[in-house]
């Protein structure tokens, strides 16, 4: 039997079902008897939706299950929704010297720029969570959503970008243990590189820029800290217990998609387990023989008949089923490695996507991932 991985990331573009799906394979993954987390990040709460829960919190809160295999002791299911300020907070809270510097942090107007608003700030804190999580609770499987790729390696590289950013050459000339907060006004900025100021403007705008010096000399003493921490959190998301998978859609845009998202992630050291293939049509006619006598059979019968219109619609979907095939030989064709895996989930069109059952349904063919 091929080894269970403890950590999933489900990564993709824009709305290609990462949230569903995660939840689905959380679902797969409790009914087997493991113990799941879902830790989603989906600003939407669609997750929470899709459990029939209003709103999720940022603690590990229990899914009812239904137990439609009396055979199988159901596991547990968890969810919970990734508050990034908190996490941040968190962070600040554990590496600082005292709880005052910590607060000094907390309080200070940049800081609360930068937890917020700073480009991939999410993506650090999802991957920082799952570090935390892992470490403190004991699930037997983590399945991690992702916010929507609009690079794909944004997750892979934000546990060591935001210490970059921080720990830059740039920012650090600004904070110069000789330099005295005062001398930090404009006469100083005027004087800076254009870069500095350029990128001043751009991030916090030059009216907190004293707000800024304080918070990188109080945000000193954290760097170690937060170093050792990112390292921590990289050599995780390497290590053969997390399997990334690729979730998209069958169509022609989706797949070059996530074909170029997968030959960037290629670089990356981590397991890319496989492709999840989301709202694939499912074949209304297993042969071509019984499609040829039921398009001969529309043909016998008048434009406004009803069965007619029925056999067409039929007919029409079973095109779209087997043009979804194609595209998924095609992906298959392009990556070539017969170790990753391909899973389809058929599109659902007879329901909403927002109960258990539903999801239940998804989880059938995400067993066993
Ligand atoms: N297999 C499916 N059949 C039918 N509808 C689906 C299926 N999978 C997902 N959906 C629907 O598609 C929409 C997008 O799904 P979801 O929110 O999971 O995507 P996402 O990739 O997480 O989106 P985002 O990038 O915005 O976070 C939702 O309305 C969801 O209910
Ligand atoms: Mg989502």
């Amino acid at each position: 039997m091929k080894p269970q991985p403890e950590v999933i990331v489900c990564v993709g573009t824009g709305g290609v079902g990462k949230t569903t799906v995660s939840a689905a394979i959380g679902v797969a993954a409790a009914l087997k008897g493991r113990k799941t987390l879902v830790l989603t990040i989906d600003p939407a709460k669609r997750l929470a939706q899709s459990m029939g829960l209003k709103s999720l919190k940022g603690i590990p809160t229990q899914i009812p299950l239904p137990n439609p295999d009396s055979a199988v002791v159901p596991g547990r299911l968890d969810a919970m929704i990734l508050e990034t300020k908190t996490t941040f907070n968190n962070l600040i809270r554990r590496y600082s010297k005292s709880p005052q510097k910590a607060e000094a942090i907390l309080n200070n107007s940049y800081y609360q720029y930068v937890s917020g608003e700073l480009a991939g700030s999410e993506d650090y804190m999802a991957m920082e969570k799952l570090y935390e999580i892992k470490n403190e609770y004991d699930y037997d499987l983590i399945v991690v959503d992702t916010p929507p790729a609009r690079h794909a390696i944004n997750f892979l590289t934000a546990p060591n970008r935001l210490i970059q950013l921080i720990s830059s050459g740039v920012l650090k000339w600004l904070v110069r243990p000789s330099m005295n907060i005062s001398l930090l006004g404009l006469n100083i900025l005027g004087r800076a590189p254009q870069r500095v100021v350029r990128l001043l403007k751009n991030y916090v705008g030059l009216e907190i820029v004293e707000e800024l010096a304080a918070f990188f000399s109080e945000f000193e003493e954290l760097y170690a800290g937060f170093r050792a921490r990112a390292k921590d959190v990289q050599s995780l998301l390497s290590s053969k217990k997390v399997h990334f998978y690729m979730v998209t859609v069958p169509t022609h845009d989706a797949i070059e998609e996530a074909l170029y998202f997968y030959s960037i992630m290629k670089g990356f050291d981590i397991t890319f387990a496989g492709f999840i293939i989301n709202k694939v049509h499912s074949v209304f006619y297993d042969s071509d023989a019984l499609r040829a006598e039921v398009a001969s059979l529309v043909h016998g019968l008048g434009s406004d008949d009803d069965l007619r219109k029925a056999a067409e619609e039929t007919l029409s979907m079973d095109r779209l089923a087997l043009r979804d095939a194609r595209l998924i030989d095609y992906l298959k064709a392009r990556v070539r490695l017969s170790r990753i895996e391909y899973r389809s989930i058929h599109l659902m069109m007879d329901r909403e996507l927002t109960s258990i059952d539903a999801l239940v349904e998804l989880s059938k063919t995400l067993e066993g991932i």
